[in-house]
């Protein structure tokens, strides 16, 4: 099993050698290798069984560094990071050919990011290179919030987890494309498409899929445990029904006729950043629960972080049945 502790140093040594080190950020765990090493980023798609078409987001700790990886840094998207960052927001330019192919997928474009840990900022403002970092999970699975959701499911594959503690966002950062004239969202996240809007006006939002199809973070079946799980509304409540073996993941009250301790709320006082920090969690505590067959979700106003956590549900719930 994986080393689990704070121990900065040696979290920095295992990446100076090429290993793999799970970091905490505000949004999610990520699973890290340092972004300039085409062999170190190699492993962290082994690690994952991630397919090398879904391009990785790179972070770093400060703008002077993020320069040394993209083009020019247009005025909205410098107004918007010096406003949220470090923070849960990523921005997609144009790179630079110091980034491997392998990071970004053979694409002309990287998605950079200074995360708001103090732990993962420490760590990386004593290395000199950027640390490539999906979420670490295994591909298509729910991402983790918490050390242990690491341990758990990657423990064996990377040297060492840095502990810092639970993810205060809990969804994964929005993702802003600045590469075409207007800023696009490309994928909802823990910086609410609202806040955005009042420091840069008004932006594109995709909502299903990215510009770029292909890429498996905004597919539509995605984040998904592996257990039946399907939209409350959709369900077939007149079929013959096992109330025990049903979980629920509700806004802020629970279903009758299902036991409580079989439901999460996402939020008694209807917080929507509080239902997001919770959301992962649930869905998999219930996929863990043994005597729970089927998962039913509902959504949430949407509005706020309230958008990221109904893109989370759609994607959890497509396709699956
Ligand atoms: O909050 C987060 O963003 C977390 C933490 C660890 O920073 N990271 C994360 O990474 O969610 P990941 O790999 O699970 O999701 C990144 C998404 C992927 O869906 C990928 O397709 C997209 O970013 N992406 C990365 N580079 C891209 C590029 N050059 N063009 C289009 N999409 C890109
Ligand atoms: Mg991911």
């Amino acid at each position: 099993m994986a080393k689990i502790g704070v121990d900065i140093a040696e979290a920095r040594s295992s990446l100076v050698s090429g290993d793999l080190v799970a970091i905490p950020t505000e949004t999610v765990y990520g699973l890290a290798a340092n972004a300039l090493n085409e062999e170190a980023v190699a492993k962290i798609f082994k690690a994952k069984n991630r397919p090398s078409f879904d391009p990785l987001i790179v972070h770093t700790n400060s703008i002077e560094k993020v320069e040394r990886f993209v083009e020019a840094i247009p005025e909205k998207a410098r107004l918007l990071v010096s406003e949220f960052w470090p923070g849960p927001v990523t921005i997609l330019l144009k790179k630079k050919a110091i980034v491997p192919d392998l990071v970004t997928s053979g694409l002309d474009s990287v998605a950079v990011r200074i995360p708001s840990h103090p732990l993962t900022l420490e760590l990386l403002s004593q290395i000199d290179f950027p640390l490539a970092a999906p979420s670490a999970n295994p591909f298509g699975y729910v991402s983790p919030t918490a050390a242990e959701h690491v341990e758990a499911q990657l423990g064996e594959k990377v040297a060492y987890i840095l502990n810092g503690g639970e993810c205060r966002v809990g969804v994964e950062s929005t993702i802003v494309s600045f590469l075409e004239g207007n800023p696009r969202v490309l994928r909802l996240g823990g910086l609410a498409v609202e806040k955005i809007e009042e420091v840069i006006g008004s932006v594109e939002v995709n909502q299903h899929s990215s510009s770029r199809p292909t890429a498996p973070g905004m597919l539509k079946s995605h984040y998904a445990p592996g257990k039946s799980i399907e939209l409350i509304n959709d369900f077939d409540w007149n079929k013959e029904i096992d109330f025990s073996q049903i979980g629920t993941i509700v806004f802020n009250k629970p279903l009758k006729d299902i036991p409580l301790e079989n439901q999460v709320i996402l939020s008694h006082t209807s917080n929507l950043d509080e239902a997001a920090r919770n959301l992962f969690s649930a869905l998999r505590r219930l996929d863990q629960e043994a005597k729970i067959k089927t998962i039913l979700v509902e959504f949430v106003p949407n509005e706020g972080l309230g958008r990221a956590i109904n893109d989370r549900i759609k994607r959890a719930t497509a396709n699956k049945k």
